[in-house]
């Protein structure tokens, strides 16, 4: 596979400010640990790590984040946004909601959210948002957007068969990664832009036609019911049986076959 060059990226980015200041590794334990230190030692707004291969690559609640070199994209983004530390699960949302653009726009059919972080094709997963945040008290410093998208792998481990996919399984073809890199930033660029713009409501009003399995049965964190959809926050609320409405801030969506199942 061709290797990612930061010259190659410049040239084809479309962006204002995500991804102009960019450092390719070849290697790392995971780019959210090092844009952490790049938001420490004050780099610019939309300062992008990426890298061709991660030896500690993490996914939420402490799962590791399979990261075989030179196929698929692993990168994090440093972003210091204007929200409350009670909006920052409308971040992820809102990355969600970029990758999304840029899976649709590339394989010409729009992808799923699976509340909260993950994306969706035919219902496996084809990507992956880790935000990790830095605040004290209630102030929020900066975040990191960790963003591991699934490009042009074709064989997972026995632990992900049956569960992950990339555009290149979906595609039945390859990708070209500084192609889907430049669009992939653009996307979320933009989505990023009309979260400060207008505020999370018109995000979230966005991705609810996206939500994967919004009418299922589903549990999350032993709440067993209905799936909703969306709160105002970016939580996500479940009719129980008794009729009361539940809504979860975190945790994970497992779809249910049936109320009992
Ligand atoms: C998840 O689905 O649980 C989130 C996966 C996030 C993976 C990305 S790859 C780039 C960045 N570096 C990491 O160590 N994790 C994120």
């Amino acid at each position: 596979m061709k290797p990612l060059r930061v010259d190659s990226v410049q040239d084809q980015l479309q962006t204002r400010w995500l991804g102009r200041s960019l450092n390719v590794k070849t290697s790392t334990e995971s780019t959210n640990d090092d844009a952490r230190e790049a938001l420490d030692s004050g780099a610019v707004e939309g300062h992008v790590i990426l890298a061709e291969h991660q030896t500690k690559g993490r996914g939420s609640r402490g799962r590791k984040w399979e990261s075989p070199s030179g196929q698929d994209l692993y990168l994090s983004i440093v972003y210091r946004p204007s929200l409350g530390l009670d909006r920052l699960p409308c971040l992820a949302l809102t990355v969600g909601l970029g990758v999304c653009d840029a899976v649709h726009q590339l394989l010409g059919r729009p992808a799923e959210v699976k509340w909260p972080n993950d994306v969706l094709l035919d219902r496996d997963k084809c990507a992956g948002i880790l935000i990790e945040s830095a605040s004290t008290g209630h102030q929020l410093h900066g975040t990191i957007l960790g963003i591991g998208l699934n490009v042009n792998r074709t064989h997972f481990s026995a632990e992900l068969e049956g569960q992950a996919t990339s555009l290149a399984i979906v595609a039945k073809r390859s990708f070209d990664r500084c192609h889907v890199l430049c669009l992939l930033l653009r996307c979320v660029e933009s989505r990023l832009d009309e979260l400060g713009r207008d505020g999370p409501e018109t995000i979230l009003d966005q991705l609810e036609p996206l939500l994967a399995y919004r009418g299922a049965h589903v549990e999350i964190q032993g709440v067993r019911g209905i799936a909703l959809g969306l709160s105002n926050t970016g939580g996500f609320r479940v009719r129980q049986s008794d009729g009361t409405v539940q809504t979860l801030h975190s945790g994970v969506l497992e779809p249910k076959t049936h109320p009992g199942a």
